[in-house]
């Protein structure tokens, strides 16, 4: 059938309504967890709406939702709606990638509702309980004290068994179908990423030991696993979007995973400069930390070279282009915005600053959000049955393209205001007053840092009209489409 034909002829509807018949196992459980993913990033940014709004009015919500809670709902969504998207890719993949169907697709439902169950718990416990007494009942059912892990202990262990039968299905239905030099990678990773969750689960009152740990979870799952992560998902999808060949990306894996494990380990130095750990992780942090833009730039090649050589035919625009703003934002986030301030020359006077968090929302936003928001594309019209999502969408695809420059533009334009926020507080609070606790404040109301508050909160808003449309957009596209979606050949 050629590729245009419409599904008229072939006998099917014009309308393609979301149908899940049209999804293997796998791929029914990866768009629930789709679903609660985006559901989970929405919540994400009104939390960040409303920390933003109360670094302008202090008093707004005081006493109420205070901003330390809205702050750590805002972080904790993240990266719980991060980890419901990858493990959805994942599970997106398995089936096709290991030729069978998922050996524990039962266990792997009742993960969903469990991890689930236990993800709305927590967060009303956040909203409505807040803080305890700070002894063991509180780390046990309320709050752990460890930014972006702050999940109680309890929720801890039942992350740790959801993560295990995730593993056990991924583990063993490659052994039973195919494993492929991808699959063996992402299993790897896998049992790095959940293993060094554990270095968050335990306690010390000495702050330095404390926080050596933290960070191997902080750090190393950002630098290392996430980016091992989706290196593999940008493999699949490649080969999937564009029929890029599996020798050829798989090459590029292998170089991309070397790199990032050789430079993102001892990188973790660049968190141990001031937390009172030998010096020698001066020299550590500062060298290996600085080659780590080295395999982002690798993959913003992978992925430019591999479209061009296709002529950016693509069987899904929409997923193709996230792919694409992914390879760019994780080099620019993480790569640029990272060396900017890794070197502890710098980092002496920017650390702590808004300059890390300008470096954060880039590099979260550009390297992460954006590949699951291509694959939220993907799935959305492999659950349509296969609608043509290539050049030529209706409404000429006016949606998707608005999300996306809204969503880019707005998280740019945060960072750039935190970037000047972050510049003035090195150059005012720490270089010309001294890092005193007067100078501290001299940072803070400065009118440049004041300045950048008002634009975070307007570029914020952007992102958030952005996010909307981005809803609006999945719900819709494709949904009236009458032709099939083009087959493209690996060559
Ligand atoms: C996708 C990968 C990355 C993500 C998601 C990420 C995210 C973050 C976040 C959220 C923080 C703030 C942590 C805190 O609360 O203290 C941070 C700190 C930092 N990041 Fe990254 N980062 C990434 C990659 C990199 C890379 C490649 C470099 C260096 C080339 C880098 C350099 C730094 C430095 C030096 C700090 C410490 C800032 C300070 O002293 O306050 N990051 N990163
Ligand atoms: C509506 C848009 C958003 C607003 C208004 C917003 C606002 C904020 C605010 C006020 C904070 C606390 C900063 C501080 O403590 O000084 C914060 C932290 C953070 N946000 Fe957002 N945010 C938004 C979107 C995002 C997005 C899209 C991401 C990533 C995907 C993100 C990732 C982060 C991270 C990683 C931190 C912690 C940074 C650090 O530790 O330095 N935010 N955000
Ligand atoms: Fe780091």
């Amino acid at each position: 059938m050629n590729a245009t034909t419409p599904l008229m002829e072939t006998g099917l509807a014009v309308c393609a309504p979301l149908n899940s018949d049209n999804l293997n196992g796998g791929q029914k459980l990866a768009v629930k967890y789709f679903s609660t993913a985006m559901i989970l990033f929405i919540a994400q940014l009104l939390f960040g709406l409303l920390a933003a709004l109360q670094f302008i009015w202090p008093n707004f919500l005081f006493d109420t939702l205070d901003f330390s809670v809205n702050r750590m709902v805002h972080i904790n969504a993240m990266v719980v709606w991060m980890l419901y998207g990858f493990i959805g890719a994942v599970y997106w993949f398995l089936e096709e990638e290991s030729g069978i169907e998922i050996v524990g697709l039962k266990l792997g439902n009742i993960a969903y509702w469990v991890l689930t169950g236990a993800v709305t718990i927590v967060v009303l416990v956040y909203l409505l309980v807040q803080t305890g007494p700070g002894n063991d009942t509180t780390r046990w059912f309320i709050n752990e004290g460890r930014e972006y892990i702050e999940a109680p202990r309890w929720a801890d262990i039942g992350i740790v068994a959801v993560m295990l039968v995730f593993f056990y299905n991924v583990a063993a239905t490659f052994s039973k179908g195919r494993w492929s030099g991808i699959s063996g990678v992402l299993t790897l990773d896998l049992v790095a990423l959940a293993g060094l969750y554990l270095a968050g689960m335990f306690y010390s009152t000495n702050i330095t030991v404390d926080q050596y740990w933290w960070w191997w979870v902080i750090h190393l799952w950002v630098e290392a696993t996430w980016e091992v992560l989706v290196g593999c998902i940008m493999a699949w999808s490649l080969m999937k979007l564009i029929g890029a060949r599996r020798q050829i990306v798989q090459t590029w894996l292998y170089i991309e995973v070397a790199l990032m494990f050789g430079s993102g380990i001892l990188g973790l130095g660049h968190h141990y400069f001031w937390i009172g750990t030998p010096e020698y992780w001066l020299t550590i942090g500062g060298f290996f930390s600085a080659l780590e833009p080295i395999p982002l730039v690798a993959m913003v090649v992978h992925s430019v070279y591999d479209a061009g050589v296709h002529k950016f035919r693509s069987t899904n625009h929409p997923a193709l282009a996230w792919i694409i703003a992914h390879t760019f934002g994780n080099f620019l986030g993480a790569g640029v915005w990272g060396f900017m301030h890794t070197l502890p020359q710098i980092n002496l006077y920017t650390h702590g600053t808004q300059w890390s968090a300008s470096h954060g929302h880039l590099a979260f936003f550009g390297a992460y959000a954006t590949i699951i928001i291509a694959f939220f594309y993907l799935a959305i019209q492999r659950w349509r049955g296969g609608v043509w999502m290539g050049e030529g969408l209706q409404d000429s695809g006016w949606k998707w393209k608005w999300a996306m420059g809204l969503l880019n533009l707005g998280v740019m334009g945060m960072t750039v205001a935190l970037l000047i926020a972050g510049y003035e507080q090195s150059f005012i609070e720490r270089a010309v007053e001294g890092s005193t606790w007067g100078g501290y404040f001299a940072g803070q109301n400065h009118p440049w840092f004041q300045q950048a508050m008002n634009w975070r909160l307007v570029f914020g808003v952007m992102t958030f009209a952005g996010a909307i449309l981005l809803v609006w957009d999945l719900l819709t596209i494709g949904a009236c489409e009458s032709r099939e979606e083009l087959v493209i050949e690996e060559h």
